[in-house]
Parts: structure tokens; sequence; C-alpha cells
């Protein structure tokens, strides 16, 4: 299995924090081992330029949703819009999307959160598409919305996992991937290195969040999807496997779940 490429299936490559070396840094995933990427929209705007990069970069696809804390940006003329273009051969995922009580604190907002979130998990299922899904302290309204919709019908994963190992379990038997990135790699983060060992590697994709959440050694710095062979590393260490084993079995995970990323 040597010489397996990385599908890095979470990154944010329209972020202004790349706009000094956008180009010559995508110019170099192919020969550094990068193979895929998912470029995932939050607001509006992203999922405007997502769409731009998938027309740049022949590697690189596109999630479009809006991420609970851009939930401002959404109505039914952009919800009509999101319809439309993911329909786009590129587009092989709705995401991201979903809860965030860490930045919100307010129920009202809270409540219209879960409006969207609930929108655009139908909005997949009526276009046929798996789920990026992002929750931050809201682990019960996400599991409570999931059930309540049938969730399990719609293919997706949790992206940055950052729960307990029985809601990991959970979410797994209802289908569903687990997103692992540089958090695995801390030190203090003992929970997600028991998740990593305790859920198979068949339920594992690898992911960035980049700009955010350099893995170690590189914590604190800009992230970007080359610093995905110490998450790999890490896993495989953690589970007492090669490397190598984990690059090429998250790869089939990816192409399992986002079956438009051929
Ligand atoms: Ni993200």
């Amino acid at each position: 299995m040597l010489g397996s490429m990385i599908f890095e299936s979470h990154a944010h490559y329209d972020d202004k924090q790349f706009d000094p070396d956008r180009e010559e840094l995508l110019s170099s995933m192919g020969e550094k081992g990068i193979g895929k990427i998912i470029n995932v929209g939050s607001d509006f705007t992203a999922c405007k330029r997502t769409l731009e990069l998938t027309r740049q970069y022949e590697f690189l696809y596109g999630a479009l949703g809006i991420h609970p804390s851009d939930i401002a940006d959404l109505n039914e003329g952009v919800c009509e819009w999101l319809k439309e273009s993911a329909a786009l051969p590129k587009v092989v995922a709705i995401g991201e999307i979903g809860l965030d009580y860490y930045w919100e604190k307010d129920p009202e907002a809270q409540s219209r959160q879960r409006y969207w979130f609930c929108r655009q998990m139908e909005l997949a299922r009526e276009l046929s598409l798996p789920v990026i899904i992002h929750s931050r302290d809201a682990a019960k309204d996400t599991l409570k919305l999931m059930k309540d919709i049938h969730a399990q019908e719609i293919p997706g994963v949790i992206h940055c996992f950052s729960y307990s190992l029985e809601l990991a379990q959970e979410y797994v038997n209802m289908g569903y991937y687990i997103g692992i990135g540089g958090v695995v790699t801390f030190k203090n983060s003992k929970k997600l290195k028991e998740i990593a060992a305790q859920i198979p590697l068949e339920r594992i994709l690898l992911e960035t969040d980049c700009p955010y959440l350099s893995p170690e050694p590189n914590r604190g710095k800009r992230n970007s999807s080359l610093n995905l062979p110490y998450v790999a590393g890490e896993i495989a260490s953690i589970k007492g496997i090669g490397t190598e084993e984990v690059i090429a079995q998250t790869w089939e995970n990816a192409g399992r779940l986002f079956t438009k990323a051929v």
C-alpha cells in the first residue's frame, strides 16, 4: 500500500489567511501526497469561492452549506441557490451545517440554528448528497434533531468530533463517519485519542479544518492539508498499525461517502 494518497475531507482554502500563497500551496498538493480535497463552504461568500476553486483545481471538490454561526446569510433565495448549485458535478456534499451553542447563547438564535440545520438536512436528502455536520456545545440537541428527522437515512460525517466516546459510537451506529483532525495530536486530548482507538478505522475520515487547528508539531501556526501526515501518524500509533494503512483506508472511506468525488 506504499504511496497512497491522502483524502482531505475538510478544508477552507477560501479563507483570507491563504490569500498570500493559495495558488502556490494548492498547486503543490499532488506532489506532496494530498490526492483529493473537499473545500467546505461556511457562509454564502465562502460557498461562491468554493465553486470557483472547484473550477480551478481538478483534485478539489466542494461542499456547499451555511454554518450555524452564519445563518444570518440564509433565506429562501439562498436555499434555492444552494439547491441549484449543489447539482453541479463537483459539489459532493451539503456542509458545513449544524449547531454551535459555543458561539451562540441566545435561545431564540439557537432555535433559528435548529430550523436551518433541519432545512439543509432536508435539502441533502432531496438531492441525495451526504452532509458535513458541525456541532459544538450542542450534543443533546444535535442528536435529538437528527433522530427526529431520521438522519440515519442521510449519509454524512460529524466533523471535528468533540464529544464523548459513547456519542461517537451512537453516530457510527447511525451510519455516520467521524472526522478527526489536528486535535487528536494534542497531549491533553484524551477523549479524542480514546475515540480514535475505539472507533473502527472504516468509520474515520482525515480532515484539517484548515486554516484552523494545526496538529503538533505545528500547533498554533496556520494549518494546511500538508499537515495531515501528522494526524494519520497519530491515529496509526494509537491503533498500533501503519500510517500507510490509515491513509489508504481513510481514502477508501471518503470515496464511499462522497460518491461524486471520483
Ligand atoms: Ni470547518
